[in-house]
């Protein structure tokens, strides 16, 4: 099985993840806990590159790398992801769950303006399809409170503007994409997490 989490910055993909693969493990499953950007030296590249608006960033700095560079370099990142880790761990039969996947290229590559949403989702036909994703929705500004407390903040992350257009597009590629569905993610850490786990004993028990 392979689950998705995504969402603004904020939301609770990360706390939730955690949840979930414990969930799972509890159960005797072997999992498999990831996320995008990665940590391999792509996602590191995109870091340096994209997301922390220093030197050589394209946010602080002017654009330094353009959005089409911008969105090649997230989908370099997942192809090496799909092809080293989460088709072999599938395969193995494993259950991946990932913290953003190719729903955030759209997301957040189609709100930074100029990009075509058909020629994302073309750069990104060769992503495994996930079993199922959880948009954890919420306001930005609750996002943003949210966000306030973190030691480490990406450029992304600071820009309301930004976030208010990615969870429009979030909330509209849920009607695109029926794999999605959207989670209110105002309510408490535990709330959440049942709701989720709802969804998968369901999907569990189709299987
Ligand atoms: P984030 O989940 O915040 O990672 P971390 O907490 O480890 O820094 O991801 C970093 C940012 O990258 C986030 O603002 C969303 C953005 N992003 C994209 O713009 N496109 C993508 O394809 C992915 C995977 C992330």
């Amino acid at each position: 099985m392979f689950i998705v989490l995504e969402g603004i910055d904020g939301a609770g993909k990360s706390t939730q993840a955690k949840l979930l693969a414990e969930w799972f493990e509890n159960r005797g499953y072997d999992v498999v806990l990831t996320k995008e950007p990665t940590d391999t030296p792509f996602g590191k590249l995109i870091r340096r590159l994209v997301l922390t608006g220093g030197k050589e960033g394209i946010i602080d700095g002017g654009a330094k790398i353009s959005h089409e560079a911008e969105a090649l370099l997230f989908a370099a990142d997942r192809a090496e992801h799909v092809d080293k880790l989460i088709k072999p761990s599938l395969e193995a039969g494993k259950v991946v769950i990932s913290d953003r996947y190719f729903y955030s290229s759209l997301a957040y590559q189609w709100a930074r303006g100029g990009l075509d949403l058909e020629w994302l989702i073309d750069l990104n036909r060769f992503a495994v399809k996930p079993d199922i994703v959880f948009l954890l929705d919420l306001p930005v500004k609750e996002s943003m409170n949210r966000i306030r407390s973190r030691k480490v903040k990406s450029e992304f992350d600071k820009i309301f503007e930004l976030q208010r257009r990615v969870r429009e597009n979030y909330l509209k590629l849920a009607e695109m994409f029926p794999e999605m569905k959207i989670i209110n993610a105002m309510d408490d850490v535990k709330t959440v997490h049942n709701q989720i786990i709802a969804i998968i004993e369901t999907l569990l028990g189709e299987k």
